[in-house]
């Protein structure tokens, strides 16, 4: 009903394709699923676990955005504990209320397939969020930031802040990545490893545990302390001596701020280390140098592009989505998608970048 005009030959060049929207005849037709979101109707939000500050601010951008577009909230968290299975069923729950479209934020985005397919047997659209879904048909679109991109953003900011802070290479460094669960992970991962491979190839940096791949440096639930353990560990066997450690890739604030904590408690100087959220516990920290950057990734933003989704598709409009292989392949197909542009921040523009958000720009003045 709403499947996408799928270009192959471009998918496989990893070109990003843009779909232009379909002419009106859609509209009102009864192909158009016209009637299939009326307004005033609920729209299901399936959140993971708040394990970074994002999911905490998406519920409230989500029900400010959804009442405004005319539709009601119905948004709910997986659970700390057994979370998986929460998310399942409150998946399950939303179909079967009868939600009318259902935007879900993957706890385990390769443990939905059950979930989804039944949305899809019950006419309901569904909308990965931030994380795509992963081995099925059944995901209609997928709206989030460019994940390879933040990835990309994050490698570069560790070569720039070494750079700047650490004097002339080589540098010693340590990568962390984040839950393998996560679709999302393995992409920030690469986009990193699209910067820093080739400087790693070059001797210009120095990973001296040799842990590279991302099975060795991922993080299990995007867990603080899971990273904590790892960096103390990793200071005990390969930095005991004099071998300084300069720089760490972390893949968001949450893990970067516990990596922080593990080179202070082991009375090491400061690495420059990178992050993801422009969480507000990490603000003070890029303003005073302690943690060199982060990316921001509007919450509020993210989740109005996603309720525009749904409200074209109320519509019966065919969204503009686009093809993007390398960030939104998900073992069964490219899902069509809604890509946001992610932004660097360090003390140098976290004043600007952050000037839209008033909360974020006074931390950010506050520290100048
Ligand atoms: C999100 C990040 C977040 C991480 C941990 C990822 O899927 O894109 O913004 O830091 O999950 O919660």
């Amino acid at each position: 009903m709403k499947k996408q005009l799928i270009v192959g030959a471009a998918v496989a060049a990893l070109t990003v394709v843009t779909l232009t929207s379909c002419s009106g005849t859609a509209r009102g037709g009864s192909d158009s699923g016209a009637t299939s979101i009326p307004k005033g109707s609920t729209i299901g939000v399936a959140l993971p676990a708040k394990t970074s500050q994002n999911w905490v601010l998406a519920k409230a951008a989500f029900e400010s955005s959804l009442k405004k577009a005319g539709f009601k909230a119905d948004v709910q968290y997986a659970a700390a504990t057994n979370t998986v299975p929460d998310q399942q069923n409150q998946i399950s729950g939303m179909v079967t209320k009868g939600d009318k479209a259902i935007i879900i934020a993957a706890q385990d985005g390769s443990q939905l397939g059950t979930q989804v397919k039944q949305a899809k047997a019950a006419g309901i659209p569904v909308i990965a969020w931030d994380r795509n879904i992963t081995g099925t048909k059944n995901v209609d679109y997928y709206v989030a930031f460019n994940n390879f991109k933040v990835g990309q953003l994050q490698g570069q900011a560790l070569l720039d802040g070494l750079k700047k802070l650490k004097g002339n290479g080589p540098y010693n460094v340590e990568l962390f990545a984040g839950s393998p669960d996560d679709a999302n992970a393995p992409v920030f991962f690469n986009g990193a490893m699209d910067v820093l491979q080739p400087k790693i190839d070059d001797g210009t940096l120095k990973v001296v545990s040799g842990q590279t791949k991302f099975t060795q440096v991922s993080t299990q639930g995007w867990l603080a302390q899971n990273a904590q353990t790892r960096m103390s560990n990793l200071l005990q066997s390969n930095y005991s001596g004099s071998t300084k450690l300069d720089g760490v890739l972390s893949p968001n604030d949450t893990l970067g701020r516990a990596i922080l904590q593990a080179t202070k408690s082991a009375g090491k100087p400061n690495p420059v280390v990178t992050g993801q959220d422009s969480e507000t516990a990490s603000i003070p920290l890029i303003m005073n140098g302690t943690q060199y950057s982060t990316i921001y990734k509007n919450t509020d933003v993210e989740a109005q592009a996603a309720v525009d989704l749904v409200t074209t598709l109320s519509k019966g409009d065919k969204p503009k989505t686009v093809l993007d292989k390398k960030n939104n392949y998900n073992g069964v197909k490219t899902v069509p998608a809604i890509e946001l542009t992610p932004v660097l921040v360090t003390k140098d523009n976290a004043v600007k970048a952050y000037s839209n958000n008033p909360t974020l720009e006074a931390l950010a003045k506050a520290g100048q």
